[in-house]
């Protein structure tokens, strides 16, 4: 058993721990809870990326998507002119998608622990990069096989206004400002709402510049 990054926050008195708001039945947003290791996360981000470069997927109706996408795990979610599904293979390199490092996979855990879904062990990190004006159209996380585990998301750099809907396109949407650090975890009876981003803002990030990157962490096989 390797030791947890999140030993860290072991010592802390659970007043000191990010504060948890309930944004759903069993979803939950833990403002800066990444925040703790973020500088260590960020290079290791970078060497996924630079094995498994971002690239702008085609959706099956043929739009380029304004995100750029990659991944890391067993799995990885894609999209082609075939579908939205999750292939072991990165199709760019025909490889593996790289691993999913202890630091990721610890933190998603951790996360939706705190968020009342013990047993979290994701296998797929959807990564996406938002440059001003890119977005996500609402939509539900629908392409895992099954669906007993929760979503749980990462927001790194420049601040999005997430839409977190119901279980219809139509529902009326939270808005809810994300910011570098922030996480949400949404699953059980809210696993399947709709959610979005609206198209990002410029502005520069410290540390990531001109970009938001959200991290995306699934049981997807
Ligand atoms: C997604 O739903 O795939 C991305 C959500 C986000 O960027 O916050
Ligand atoms: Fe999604």
């Amino acid at each position: 058993m390797q030791p947890s990054h999140f030993d860290l926050f072991a010592d802390h008195e659970p007043e000191q721990q990010p504060r948890a708001e309930q944004i759903g039945e069993q979803s939950w947003l833990l403002r800066g809870f990444a925040l703790p290791i973020v500088d260590q996360l960020l290079p290791v981000l970078a060497a996924i990326l630079a094995a498994a470069p971002l690239r702008h997927m085609v959706t099956p109706g043929g739009f380029s998507m304004s995100v750029g996408t990659s991944s890391c795990g067993h799995l990885g979610w894609i999209t082609d002119r075939s579908g939205y599904r999750y292939s072991s293979v990165d199709p760019l390199s025909g490889q593996p998608w790289p691993d999913m490092p202890l630091i990721l996979s610890d933190l998603a855990h951790c996360a939706a622990e705190r968020a009342g879904f013990a047993d979290f062990y994701p296998d797929s990190c959807l990564i996406n990069q938002y440059v001003p004006g890119a977005k996500m159209s609402l939509h539900q996380d629908k392409d895992e096989r099954a669906y007993a585990a929760p979503i749980v998301s990462l927001s790194l750099g420049l601040p999005a206004m997430f839409l977190f809907g119901g279980f219809n396109r139509n529902d009326r949407s939270q808005r809810i400002p994300l910011l570098h650090g922030d996480m949400v975890i949404w699953g059980g009876v809210d696993r399947l709402r709709f959610h979005g981003v609206l198209p990002i803002k410029h502005g520069q990030h410290p540390q990531l510049g001109e970009q938001r990157i959200n991290l995306t962490f699934r049981l997807a096989g």
